[in-house]
């Protein structure tokens, strides 16, 4: 993977990552809660733009959050600790290598990190490994195929194709929330049900207009402009229009839609 438009590990992708994470909390955390006394583990927690849900929401779990990165896991692990969270042990580690034991874990949770692997479901046969029989995994993944929006824009449609080119070409896949149920059961779990979260954005819901339409996708898609263009994917001039009508889809008459996709499965007794 190339580092120019990986998630996760610059200054301005980590802001537009807690800005998702806040305009989502309700949407995607509602119906996740962890038992008390439960060790779960946190794949690819990032800055803990996640992670400080999951504590927060589950303060009598254990929670181990492992990343590749180490810059990341510092400013999680100053996030949760200005927070007061005390449930959350962050370790340096690759989703490949994990250094637990096997059903280490009663729980497992990823969100947004299986985009970026060429191998998702070598990962979660390894997150299958580190489940106790019977224990879950939870996943969570957006698609940008499902992004529609009004006034409709050609040029913006061909903006956010540079991005899900460029993730192609990383080794990743922009388009995995819709792949979600058959890899997770690829995977080897068992009882799959995954649920489509849909963002819907009027400007009666100021703070997702902001935080979502604004801060969270359109931002992702501008952080691709110079790569797209060195790519020789698109025009500056064309990315730039589709750069002004996503955000003219934030104006009072506009209307922004796009759904992620939450998957639950359980850890079959053979792990
Ligand atoms: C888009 S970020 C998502 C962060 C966080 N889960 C969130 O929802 O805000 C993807 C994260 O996956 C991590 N990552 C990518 N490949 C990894 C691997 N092989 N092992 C562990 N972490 C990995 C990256 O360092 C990055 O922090």
């Amino acid at each position: 993977m190339t580092e120019a438009y990986v998630h996760g590990y610059h200054a301005k992708e980590n802001e537009r990552l807690r800005d998702q994470a806040g305009a989502l909390v309700d949407l995607l955390h509602s119906d996740t809660h962890y038992p008390a006394g439960s060790r779960v583990l946190e794949v690819g927690c990032g800055v803990g733009a996640q992670t400080i849900t999951l504590a927060q929401r589950s303060p009598e779990a254990r929670f181990t959050s492992i990343d590749i990165s180490e810059a990341s896991l510092a400013q999680a692990a100053e996030r949760l600790t200005r927070a007061g969270c005390t449930n959350v042990a962050f370790q340096r580690a690759d989703i490949f290598a994990l250094p637990f034991g096997a059903a280490a874990f009663d729980h497992v949770f990823v969100c947004f990190v299986l985009e970026h692997l060429a191998r998702p479901v070598q990962a979660l046969a390894l997150l299958h490994r580190q489940l106790r029989p019977g224990g879950t995994i939870t996943v969570i993944e957006g698609d940008h195929g499902s992004t529609y929006f009004h006034p409709d824009s050609a040029a913006a449609h061909a903006a956010i194709q540079c991005q899900v080119a460029l993730q192609r070409t990383a080794g990743g896949n922009a388009l995995i929330g819709r792949q979600v149920y058959p890899l997770l059961v690829a995977a080897g779990f068992s009882a799959v049900r995954v649920s489509p979260r849909m963002v819907y954005v009027d400007s009666s819901r100021p703070h997702l207009v902001d935080g979502f339409t604004r801060k969270t996708f359109t931002a992702m898609i501008e952080g691709v402009r110079a790569p797209a263009i060195a790519a020789g994917l698109i025009e500056a001039e064309r990315f730039d229009a589709g750069i002004r009508d996503l955000y003219r889809t934030a104006e009072a008459d506009g209307v922004f839609c796009y759904t992620f996709f939450k998957g639950v499965g359980e850890a079959t007794v053979s792990s």
